[in-house]
Order: C-alpha cells, then sequence, then structure tokens
C-alpha cells in the first residue's frame, strides 16, 4: 500500500485469491479499516432492523450500517427510510435516543427539524427573520435503496447495488426456512441488547458462518454441563446430518438436515431444552404443522444453527435471535442482538424465549463469554509487527465442498472452514474495487 492507494498486489497479500489465507493485517490496520468501511459498509446490503419496530408511521428506531449511525423511520405515507443520523446544518448527531414517534426529528443544536422522509422541514426564526433557505437541498442524507425480505429491513447506500434478493441469492432459501415457517412474520419480542466486544468485526462474522471445529476446545465446561451439546457435536462431524453451506454472494450457514424416521420432537427448530419446557415446547410443536405445509418436508427437516449474511448479519435460529456485528475501529466491535418470535406468543412464551437465548448467548450467557475471550485474544495474538507479516490459515476441508440435488448452495465438510472462505472470498472483491478491479 502506497500513499493510502492500492493495489491487486496489497488486495492478494491480505485474502488469498481460494479464501484459503488471510493476512493478520486485515484485523489490525486502521488503513485496511478505513477502505473496509467505503468498499464494504458503504456499498453491501446491511440489515438495519425488524418490520414490527416501526410498525406504525411516525416510528423510528436507530441503527448502524457499519459505523455509520442511523435512524429507521416510517413516514406518513408507511414508506420505510433509511437517513444518516447526522444533521445538515452543522453535522450534530440528530437523534439521540434509541426509538420513538414523532411527526418531527428536531435537531438539539439550533433546532432545525426533520421529517420522517428525511425532508428539511423547519428553520427557526426562518420567516421571522427572513432568511431564505433551499430547504429541498438540505434534506438528511439517505441509503440509496431499501427493502425488506420476511419482516427484516435491509439497506444500502450504493445507488448502483444490485436487487436484495440478487445480494441474497441461495440464502434466500434458508432465510426463508427460518424466516417464513408461518403466514405471519416473526417480529421482534426482545432487544436489541447490545454490548461491546474486543474483536475485529469479521472475526464474530466469520464464527458465525459455521465454526464446528472450535466447539470442542472452545466450549468443553458448557458441554460438560450439557450433555445434549455433545451429542450435537456427535451429529456435526457426518455430512450426511451436518451440512455447511456456502453461497457464491459470500452467505454461509450450517445446518442439519435432520434424517427421517426420528421422534417428532427433534425436527423442531429451536434448542431441544425449550421443547422439553412445558408450555413452551408445546408452542413450538403447535407451529410446526403450518412450517411443514409451508416449506414442504425436506425444508421442514432442516434445523439451522448458526448463519452470517455477508458483511455482518448473523443469525442464531435455535435462540431466535438476529445479531449484528458493527465495527468500532479495527479492535473493537459492537454485537447487536435482536430477539425473535410471533405475535400470537403467550406471554410465558416471550418471556422464555428472550431469557433462554440470554442465558447461552447473552454477553454472561453460557457460550457466549467463552467466544468473547477467544476474540479478545486474536486481537492481542494480532496487535504485534511481526503478526501483521504474517498469513493465518483458513483452509481446512479445502475441495471437501460438493453440490446437493435437492439444496441449494455448495455443501462441505462440517469441520471444513469453507464458511470462512467464501466470507473472506467476498470480502477481498469489495476491498478490491478499491484497488480498481
Ligand atoms: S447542527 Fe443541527 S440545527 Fe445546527
Ligand atoms: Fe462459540
Amino acid at each position: 500500500m502506497e500513499n493510502g492507494s492500492i493495489s491487486m498486489r496489497d488486495v492478494d497479500r491480505w485474502v488469498r485469491r481460494d479464501g484459503s489465507h488471510v493476512s493478520g493485517a486485515i484485523f489490525s490496520s486502521r488503513e485496511i479499516y478505513e477502505i473496509e468501511s467505503e468498499t464494504v459498509f458503504l456499498k453491501c446490503w446491511q440489515f438495519v432492523g425488524v418490520e414490527s419496530e416501526i410498525r406504525e408511521p411516525g416510528d423510528f428506531v436507530r441503527s448502524r450500517m457499519g459505523q455509520q449511525d442511523v435512524i429507521v423511520t416510517r413516514s406518513k405515507d408507511r414508506q420505510i427510510h433509511v437517513l444518516a443520523n447526522i444533521c445538515r446544518h452543522r453535522g450534530s448527531t440528530l437523534c439521540r435516543v434509541d426509538r420513538g414517534n414523532s411527526s418531527r426529528l428536531t435537531c438539539t443544536y439550533h433546532g432545525w427539524s426533520y421529517g420522517l422522509d428525511g425532508e428539511l422541514k423547519g428553520v427557526p426564526m426562518e420567516q421571522k427573520l427572513g432568511w431564505k433557505i433551499d430547504k429541498s437541498k438540505l434534506g438528511l442524507a439517505k441509503a440509496a435503496k431499501v427493502e425488506t425480505f420476511r419482516g427484516l429491513i435491509f439497506a444500502t447506500f450504493d445507488p448502483d447495488a444490485e436487487p436484495l434478493d440478487d445480494f441474497l441469492g441461495d440464502a434466500r432459501f434458508y432465510l426463508e426456512t427460518m424466516l417464513g415457517r408461518r403466514d405471519q412474520e416473526m417480529i421482534l419480542i426482545g432487544g436489541p441488547h447490545k454490548w461491546e466486544l474486543e474483536a475485529n468485526w469479521k472475526t464474530p462474522a466469520e464464527n458465525m458462518t459455521g465454526d464446528f471445529y472450535h466447539v470442542n476446545a472452545s466450549h468443553a465446561s458448557a458441554m460438560a454441563l450439557n450433555p445434549g451439546l455433545g451429542q450435537a457435536i456427535e451429529m456435526m462431524t457426518t455430512d450426511e446430518v451436518a451440512r455447511f453451506v456456502t453461497t457464491p454472494e459470500g452467505h454461509a450457514l450450517n445446518t442439519f438436515l435432520m434424517p427421517e424416521g426420528l421422534p417428532s420432537d427433534l425436527y423442531l427448530p429451536v434448542e431441544p431444552r425449550w421443547v422439553e419446557t412445558p408450555g413452551v415446547g408445546d408452542y413450538y410443536r403447535g407451529i410446526q404443522p403450518e412450517a411443514e405445509e409451508r416449506l414442504g418436508r425436506l425444508r421442514s427437516r432442516l434445523r439451522m444453527n448458526t448463519c452470517t449474511i455477508f458483511p455482518n448479519l448473523s443469525i442464531l435460529p435455535g435462540a431466535s435471535c438476529l445479531r449484528l456485528t458493527l465495527p468500532k475501529g479495527p479492535d473493537r466491535s459492537e454485537s447487536w442482538c435482536w430477539v425473535l418470535g410471533y405475535e400470537d406468543m403467550p406471554d410465558e412464551v416471550r418471556q422464555y424465549t428472550f431469557t433462554a437465548h440470554l442465558d447461552v448467548f447473552g454477553p454472561d450467557g453460557l457460550l457466549e463469554p467463552d467466544d468473547a475471550e477467544n476474540w479478545a485474544n486474536v486481537v492481542a495474538g494480532l496487535a504485534g509487527p511481526v503478526a501483521s507479516n504474517m498469513d493465518f490459515y483458513t483452509g481446512l476441508g479445502m475441495g471437501t465442498e460438493k453440490t446437493d440435488p435437492e439444496l441449494p448452495g455448495l455443501h462441505a465438510h462440517p469441520m471444513s472452514e469453507s464458511g470462512h472462505r467464501a466470507f473472506y472470498r467476498r470480502w477481498r472483491q469489495q476491498v478490491a474495487a478499491a484497488a480498481g478491479a
């Protein structure tokens, strides 16, 4: 990298073409962080929230696209807008609360106010003092495109971005399997709760593409406490049941394709402990016939584990949650976690789903602290000057990828790092744009 401009030689050094090695620099360098801020987070579609958070006109929530603070709104005409949270007068943060309902967003500095569509509406003392300001030119910066998929809101700042459906590609099939089990869309029932991580954003994102390989070493104490996890690990080692799926768009997920003929509870898409809980199990059992009818038998046998939609949306369907890993510098990120359920959930099931999710994947849950510590250790390990010139290995299971006659994407061995490779190949493709590729 010379004088801030990059070449394809740099890109080749950062991520090998096949995704099998990545440079330590991509996790620690401030320059590379700035490049990916533009080439990934100003370009790609990103999840910004759940439609049920802004059901009524005037509803708004704050969210983030990369490091950019945004406001997701529903205007009077029921359109969804994603607005940069920056006042056009002097650049102050416009909205300082997490959510609300209002006809205007008013800046606390000099009082300019904006409609929920981002148009500048009010400039204090304008009429009294006779100033002429062309308000039509001073609206908020907006995401170029906003689309929804099964109740999830996505946005991009790139006016030339492909339609969301094309961006999601084969991942749509699996997202539909997770989110389209019922006629009704999933809604937010808890969160988003937020915590800081000492991690480069890519490390949690790659982990949730599918990293069965870390479970035995990282989560040994959790497995000792929960023999069910050990059984799941057994299943993970057979590639008939456990599938690591990648798509050419750089999305990746891992799922069990449960064999036919098992006890019916084993097909339910939530953690076995939930199914065994009186009241809760019955609720989730009650959804299964509708899911089978909508999705068909084959898809209703898919029990998803984790998934990452490039760049930073991860999904943990067994815990009914969505997660964004938001960058905050090369060595810091934030985890934002939305817990999902259905409108007709009885209160006790809602409460159970939320707290059971926290018990495992909350910041002090059964598994999360193990991972947070590992990811912080990666930051520490890569901090020195030697590491930034080293390559790190993401090549496990190279060549095991194959197609499946019935399920889309490429399916690799469950202990492979095919998801990591797909993720980094897509990252490479995005940053290569800065080298003119
Ligand atoms: S900075 Fe917002 S009104 Fe002046
Ligand atoms: Fe983990």
